[in-house]
């Protein structure tokens, strides 16, 4: 069994960085300290909570995650941001209304103050619905990168960090499809250089944090680092890099849903999505071209997972469809409804009916945590380029060229397992079961 070289052990601080101060980067941080206060469990945390299976099932042999391999400690974690907003962590919180103010936000008011966004790299051009105040200013996008990397090395020095994470929690930008700026290092710098209309913002930070040998995760659909200049970049710097768009409310359950069928080989005739959701990322995407960078995140999972090209008369005539609509009365607490047509033995057709009250950033918080924790681990671990054991949490799993992206959630989750597994020199578990039932006979 191939095992990897031991992991650097986790010493000293880790800063995490997010661009974006919003309602997930609020409520991340705010959970963090609530934990570490005592105020609160990090309740859909597999770094914190879920525990891993190792040997035979005979053995009980099952620790906790972060008994298992070296994570850095909630203790140990430091955190900054950039935001065009220049609400402090407190404010943030308070405008998301996602956490209670009494019992979650005032008691951590000292703490929460203290995390002032640096300015952001910003242009309404990538994301319409918003003004920013809290701005860089720069000749050009090369040198708007250059500041943000000036920022990266301040923040380490002035909290005494040992390593850094970087998670996009920034607005969704605007789609834009891959193209020669982003075929090499040298076609993206020389955009950057010439300020090309292709570089949005969220490529700068990605480019900064690998230039600066930070592992870097994205948590919205936009490009950001998923394009072969950046993910070469990233093996030739030694940097694990992650993405795309958390994977929380409608899309988990669709990948939970999809595999279920599949599996019992149940046709699917048609999947209409649609949300209602009053928060600021609902307000940016009623922006029909960040909009669309969702709705292309949202609807490839079907198409993946059930294979049509495989079975045709299963799946080959899919009607799917997600919306996404703002109404601000509901804030963050979303509301998605699904309607499945499905059928059954000789085409008899049924229906299933899902409404899901989810609150958007409760569900993506943890992701955050999780990400910088095991982003960190894949590094000290030597692991670099693109993570695909972590495509668990992303509804657009980032993966290499020529390899489609792996939808279900349950083969996500055993993928994650065994690479922690094989990262701390365990055997992976394969459920073949045959030597218990030898055991058994025998
Ligand atoms: N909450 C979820 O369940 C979920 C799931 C998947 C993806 N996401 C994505 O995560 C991101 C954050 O979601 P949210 O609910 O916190 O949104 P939000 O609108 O509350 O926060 C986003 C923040 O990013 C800031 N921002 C925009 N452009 C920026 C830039 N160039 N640099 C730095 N900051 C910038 C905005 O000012 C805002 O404060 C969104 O892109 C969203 O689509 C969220």
């Amino acid at each position: 069994m191939k095992v990897r070289s031991e992991a650097r052990p986790a010493t000293g601080k880790l800063g995490v960085l997010t661009p974006g101060l919003g309602a997930v980067a609020s409520t991340f941080v705010a959970g963090v300290e609530a934990v570490r206060r005592g105020l609160a469990s990090p309740i859909g945390s597999l770094t914190q909570m879920q525990t891993i299976r190792l040997g035979k099932r005979t053995e009980d042999r099952s620790p906790l995650l972060k008994d298992f391999v070296p994570l850095a400690g909630l203790e140990d974690l430091v955190f900054g941001a950039w935001d065009p907003v220049p609400d402090n962590g407190y404010q943030s919180a308070l405008k998301a209304g996602v956490l209670d103010r009494h019992e979650h936000v005032n008691p951590l008011k000292d703490f929460l103050e203290r995390i002032k966004p640096m300015p952001a790299v910003f242009d309404a051009h990538y994301v319409k619905k918003l003004e920013g105040t809290n701005v860089k200013k720069g000749k050009s996008k090369r040198d708007l990168a250059e500041q943000i990397r000036e920022d990266i090395r301040r923040f380490k020095s002035e909290n005494g960090a040992n390593r850094l994470v970087m998670v996009w929690c920034g607005s969704t930008e605007i789609f834009i499809r891959p193209g020669r700026a982003h075929e090499t290092l040298a076609s993206f710098e020389k955009a950057m250089q010439e300020n090309d209309e292709s570089i949005a913002p969220s490529m700068l930070y990605a480019y900064a944090a690998i230039m600066e040998g930070i592992p870097y995760a994205n948590g919205a659909p936009n490009l950001s680092a998923d394009f072969p200049a950046l993910e070469q970049l990233a093996i030739d710097q030694g940097v694990p890099i992650v993405g795309k768009d958390f994977k929380t409310g409608q899309t988990l359950i669709k990948t939970v849903l999809a595999p279920a069928f599949k599996a019992r080989m149940l046709g699917l005739n048609g999947w209409y999505s649609t949300n209602i959701l009053g928060n600021r990322d609902g307000e940016v995407l009623d922006d029909p071209e960040s909009f669309k960078t969702k709705e292309e995140s949202k609807l490839g999972v079907l198409e993946h997972v059930l294979q049509p090209a495989m079975y045709p008369d299963l799946y080959g005539e899919i009607h799917h469809k997600v919306r996404i609509n703002y109404y601000p009365p509901r804030g963050d607490n979303k509301e998605g409804w699904d309607n499945i047509d499905l059928f059954g033995w000789l085409g008899y057709p049924m229906q299933i009916k899902v409404n899901f009250l989810c609150r958007d950033s409760i569900l993506a918080a943890p992701i955050v945590l999780d990400l910088a924790l095991l982003l960190d681990l894949a590094h000290r671990s030597g692991m670099k380029g693109i993570q695909e054991w972590l495509s668990f949490f992303f509804k657009t799993p980032q993966t290499v060229p020529g390899l489609y992206p792996e939808h279900d959630l349950f083969i996500q989750h055993m993928k994650l397992k065994n690479t922690l597994r094989w990262v701390a020199g365990e055997e992976q578990i394969t459920h073949l079961g045959d030597d218990y039932d030898n055991d058994l006979v025998g």
